[in-house]
């Protein structure tokens, strides 16, 4: 795989600049647009993204999965989740993919991602991986959860363009995976990557908290929850809350 990186001092966010330019120019597929600080970095839910000036991985990678259907674009996120996690257990144990698209490292956040796919009729067309993973801050002053950085797991600063590197080779093995029409074991290796896989914990929706077990991730990303008398409850992004 042969990627394109554009590295650029300082941009308002890496996935307005990647959309930008391909809504002007062809642009080849894992074309990478990575900065050194984001003045208008996005996060999920219009929040936004705390990074520190040099200290973190900020990018975006440009997709054209057009042989993806719409219905199952749930899969971008599974194969971009994966690859992180994948690169990062390199340095400690304990990561694991927050559901839909977090990586924490035991109860904390290190990675989030901001999937833009855009759809072309039944299928995908380009999707736009916004990642932004901690690497060497060590203090954070937003409200963000929990917020933690690989410095601080593992004690030494560590080299930004090697991670990006390997993250871009191992998202690039799991496009294939998923070209080859490797569904299954993508969806397979994302469940038991699960932050909470096993086991009952607290989470709350708009009726408030309960006790349950995730059991699987139907079709579309969808969280299936079982509570502890066996009903089985279903969550879109942002209907549930992990307590
Ligand atoms: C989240 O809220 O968890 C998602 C955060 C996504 C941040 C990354 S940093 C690079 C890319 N550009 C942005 O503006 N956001 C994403």
């Amino acid at each position: 795989m042969k990627c394109n990186i554009i590295r650029l001092e300082e941009t308002r966010s890496t996935n307005v600049y990647l959309r930008d330019l391909f809504s002007n120019q062809t642009v080849p597929e894992f074309t990478t647009v990575v900065t050194e600080y984001q003045s208008a970095g996005r996060g999920q839910m219009g929040n936004s993204w705390e990074s520190e000036q040099g200290k973190n991985l900020l990018f975006s990678v440009l997709l054209q999965p057009d042989f993806v259907q719409a219905r199952e674009q749930f899969l971008i996120s599974q194969i971009t989740s994966l690859a992180i996690k994948e690169s990062l257990d390199r340095f400690a144990p304990g990561f694991s993919i927050k559901w839909p698209n977090d990586i924490y490292w035991n109860k904390q956040k290190i990675c989030g991602m901001l999937i833009e796919n855009d759809i072309a009729g039944m299928m995908l067309s380009h999707s736009i991986l916004g990642i932004g993973i901690n690497i060497n801050q060590e203090v954070f002053v937003s409200n963000a959860p929990n917020p933690i950085s690989l410095k601080t797991i593992t004690g030494d600063i560590q080299d930004k363009d090697e991670i990006l590197a390997d993250i871009l080779h191992r998202l690039s093995a799991y496009y294939e995976l998923l070209r080859k029409g490797e569904e299954e074991k993508i969806s397979s290796l994302y469940f038991n990557s699960l932050f909470r896989k096993e086991g009952f914990y607290r989470y709350a929706d708009k009726n408030g908290e309960f006790s349950a077990k995730i059991t699987r991730i139907a079709p579309g990303g969808v969280l299936i929850l079982s509570t502890v008398s066996g009903e089985e409850r279903a969550y879109l992004f942002k209907e549930v809350r992990f307590v």
